[in-house]
């Protein structure tokens, strides 16, 4: 699959996550709280998204040089109705052996996950955050119920998108205490349940460390009811720690990107709906490429300055994290697509 370049710190490119919408029907504290993301907020217009043939075209040029994994995030991807259509696309591209979605769950009916895997997506990761009710419901900020979500990851079960993960973030003093329920609710079931440390990303969450539940932690409030065993990873450079429940009840994961960032291993680029690309989940600016896709501009000079972004790329945000880059301008969650 294409000959990776490498970036100043001779990181190869691998991944791809593409945010396909920067809207989310979910107002979670962390990510998209409704103080800033209000009636008045401007989200893109349809004008300013990328269409499914530009995002095919960046992901082809980018495959060429070492993409073979994509993300498909938001905001909330399945608000866009030409989802299936795009991992149509995207899954025909011959240097592509992984894609998979990141979605909040609540508008994943049987149908829609049948059409995704119809589409040719092979697997997907559904954020829960609690299994207690009123917990979700006070972390979704809009009252959905965790008994939708939970119907969605059967739906995702039934349809084939497996491995499906559920991806929690734990934030201390908000659903800190579901960390057990939730590890006792999916072992056994196949789903693999991840663990996420609460990070600082975007500059409304109003991030602080103490709000962090570190990796350790979490481990331990498992491993004391739940015994668990190290596995190694399945990819290189992937982000999560795996470990297995000794009885044999199945895997989870744990997300340390605060407490052991793992930027030396980060082959992720990043493309926005609005067409920028970002070198880190931290990073302030990005580098718009959406002008020339739309003024003509040919796939050589498009490959020049997309691979140009990757080979000056030195970001390792989360190794360098302290009281100061805290309060760097960031780009928000919601954009980048985590
Ligand atoms: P897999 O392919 O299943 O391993 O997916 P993933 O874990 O890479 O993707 P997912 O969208 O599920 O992200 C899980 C968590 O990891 C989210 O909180 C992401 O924001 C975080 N994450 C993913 N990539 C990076 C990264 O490059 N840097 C940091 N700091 N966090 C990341
Ligand atoms: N810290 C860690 N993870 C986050 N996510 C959103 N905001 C944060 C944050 N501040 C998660 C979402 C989703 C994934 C893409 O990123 O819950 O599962
Ligand atoms: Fe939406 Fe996910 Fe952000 Fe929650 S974390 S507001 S579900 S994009
Ligand atoms: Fe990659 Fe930036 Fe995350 Fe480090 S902080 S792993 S460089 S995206």
């Amino acid at each position: 699959s294409g000959n990776a370049i490498r970036d100043a710190l001779s990181r190869p490119l691998k991944d791809l996550r593409i945010s396909l919408t920067d809207r989310c029907n979910f107002r979670c504290k962390y990510c998209m709280p409704k103080e800033v993301f209000g009636k008045d907020y401007s989200y893109l217009s349809e004008e300013e998204t990328l269409t499914i043939d530009e995002i095919v075209r960046v992901t082809r040029i980018l495959s060429e040089a070492g993409v073979h994994k994509v993300r498909l995030t938001g905001g909330e991807p399945l608000l866009r109705r030409d989802l299936p259509e795009i991992i149509h696309a995207l899954a025909s591209l011959p240097g592509i052996d992984d894609i998979a979605v990141t979605s909040n769950g609540s508008m994943l009916t049987p149908k829609r996950a049948k059409a995704l895997k119809d589409a040719g997506l092979r697997r997907i990761t559904i954020s829960l955050d609690a299994l207690d009710d009123t917990v979700f419901r006070r972390m979704n900020d809009v009252g959905f119920p965790v008994n939708r979500v939970l119907t969605a990851i059967e739906s995702a079960l039934a349809a084939g998108l497996t491995p499906v993960k559920v991806n929690m973030v734990v934030r201390r003093g908000f659903n800190d205490t579901e960390i057990l329920p939730m590890a006792e609710h999916f072992r056994g079931t196949g789903v693999v349940l991840r663990f996420i440390e609460y990070m600082d990303v975007g500059n409304s969450n109003g991030w602080k460390l103490d709000d962090v539940v570190s990796a350790s932690e979490i481990y331990d409030t498992i491993a004391q009811k739940y015994p668990l065993v190290p596995v190694a990873p399945d990819l290189p450079g992937e982000v999560a720690e795996r470990f297995a429940y000794q009885d044999g009840a199945g895997q989870i994961g744990i997300i340390h990107a605060v407490t052991k960032p793992f930027c030396t291993g980060c082959s992720r680029l990043r493309l926005t709906a609005s067409g920028e690309l970002f070198t880190c989940l931290f990073a302030t600016r990005g580098k718009p490429i959406r002008a020339m896709l739309r003024d003509g501009a040919t796939d050589e000079e498009l490959r020049a300055a997309m691979t140009g972004v990757w080979k000056a790329r030195t970001d390792r945000y989360s190794e360098e994290r302290n009281e100061q880059t805290v309060h760097r301008p960031r780009i928000e969650m919601s954009r980048i697509g985590g």
